[in-house]
């Protein structure tokens, strides 16, 4: 069989890339429906994208990719599409846009899309084979038990990165990157809970708080979340990404609230006040609890000094933590790294050296903050390398 073009993965780039790349291409994904981790998102509500998009909230080994796909098809033209299709949807927070209903209706969007462009999606479909000569890409492929030959001028790689590789994720863009002489920068996992030695916080397990958390000097502002196994919530999966094994994070448990500034201003009024009941006005009381372990939170208000008070509070604010791990690609959001975008045309996601080929999607190393941006990322890239088909 012979067509244009050969996509491998019907996920969120694939699909995008497939409507706007027309008749003759053909999508292939070896799982039993397209698009799973869109179905899943967001509590099943897909947060399909963000308004505040912008390339400084994306990581790359070159920060300066990402530009020309996001300026190209922007949060607005994707907002534009979801509401041609008649799909409601809400602003969550910090600029989160999610459907009001399900995120089943962005999968049937995007596949009427893609079919209404004339391209064709088989699925359970593996690749067993791939060769390239003469300027066309030979796929021996496998369907139903059955082994078809699609030979394509074209192909794009968008079978995403490793993370849940229950839900299918598999390296297969990282190997025809190798294939193809394509250098990656090296995957690991992103948006992903912070493991800590085991009990260290489990008498807080369940506990959440807004904070401020910071990795690499890159801080986030959002509920902190503590677990049986270490810590979670959007802060600490934001703060991830920028982490790497064996370096600390800094957790700032009063992010909006001077903590001795409150505790001088208390002291005038009740001073017979113990300290830990005080506390309790600011933080969560398991959390007083835990830090009185910890730190000496012993006496009443009117024992504290000024210089007390600042060292308490410089202890909550600047709370130094060596995680001892992540809890890996089962349960990242993300893959940080991926093919390296040095080898790659920024608006077009071309290889520079093979013909043809292309690496959308997560496959690549841009990844987003948490927050609708991968999603973004996805639909951008898709478009780029689709229109250039
Ligand atoms: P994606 O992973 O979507 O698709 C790859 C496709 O390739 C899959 O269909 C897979 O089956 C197929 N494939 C893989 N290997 C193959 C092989 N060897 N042969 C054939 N096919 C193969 N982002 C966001 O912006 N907002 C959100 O709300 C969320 N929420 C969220 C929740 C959860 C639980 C996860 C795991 C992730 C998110 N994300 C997210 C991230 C987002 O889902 C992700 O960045 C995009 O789906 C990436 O799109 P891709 O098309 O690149 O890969």
């Amino acid at each position: 069989m012979q067509i244009k073009t050969l996509i491998l993965g019907a996920g969120a780039a694939g699909l995008m890339c497939a409507a706007h790349a027309g008749p003759g291409t053909l999508v292939i994904d070896h799982a039993r429906a397209p698009g799973e981790k869109i179905r899943i998102s967001g509590g099943g509500r897909c947060n399909f994208t963000n308004l505040g998009t912008e390339p400084a909230r994306f990581l790359s080994q070159n920060p300066h990719f990402c530009k020309s796909a996001l300026a190209r098809y922007t949060q607005w033209d994707f907002i534009e599409l979801v509401s041609r299709h008649g799909i409601a949807w809400h602003e969550k927070t910090l600029g989160q846009l999610f459907c009001d209903g399900k995120a089943t209706q962005i999968v049937a969007m995007l596949l009427r899309e893609m079919e209404a462009a004339g391209a064709e999606l088989w699925l359970q479909t593996a690749l067993r084979e791939l060769t390239h000569a003469d300027g066309t890409y030979t796929a021996r492929l496998e369907r139903d038990g059955r082994e078809t030959v699609v030979q394509a001028q074209n192909l794009v790689v968008a079978t995403g990165g490793r993370s849940i590789p229950k839900m299918g994720a598999t390296g297969l863009a990282y190997d025809i990157a190798g294939q193809f002489g394509h250098a990656l920068v090296a995957p690991r996992p992103g948006l992903v809970p912070l493991t800590f030695p085991e009990g260290r916080f489990a008498d807080l397990a369940g506990v959440s708080l807004p904070a401020r958390v910071t990795a690499n000097g890159t801080s986030f502002d959002e509920a902190l979340l503590f677990t049986h196994r270490g810590l979670s919530g959007p802060s600490i999966l934001q703060a991830s990404s920028y982490w790497h094994e064996g370096e600390e994070i800094t957790v700032n448990l009063s992010p909006a609230l001077d903590p001795a500034a409150h505790l001088r201003a208390a002291r005038k009024g009740a001073g017979k006040r113990s300290l830990t009941t005080e506390l309790r006005q600011i933080l969560p009381e398991r959390l007083v609890g835990h830090l009185a372990d910890h730190l000496d939170l012993s006496g009443n208000l009117a024992d504290l000094s000024d210089k007390r008070a600042e060292t308490l509070s410089e202890s909550l604010r600047n709370w130094t933590l060596r995680p001892s791990g992540s809890e890996g690609w089962r349960t990242a959001e993300v893959t940080l790294g991926g093919v390296n975008t040095d080898g790659l045309n920024s608006k077009t996601m071309a290889s520079k050296t093979v013909p043809g080929l292309h690496f959308i999607g997560e496959a690549v190393d841009v990844t987003g903050w948490l927050g609708g941006y991968n999603f973004q990322w996805a639909w951008a890239s898709g478009a780029a390398a689709g229109r250039s088909l």
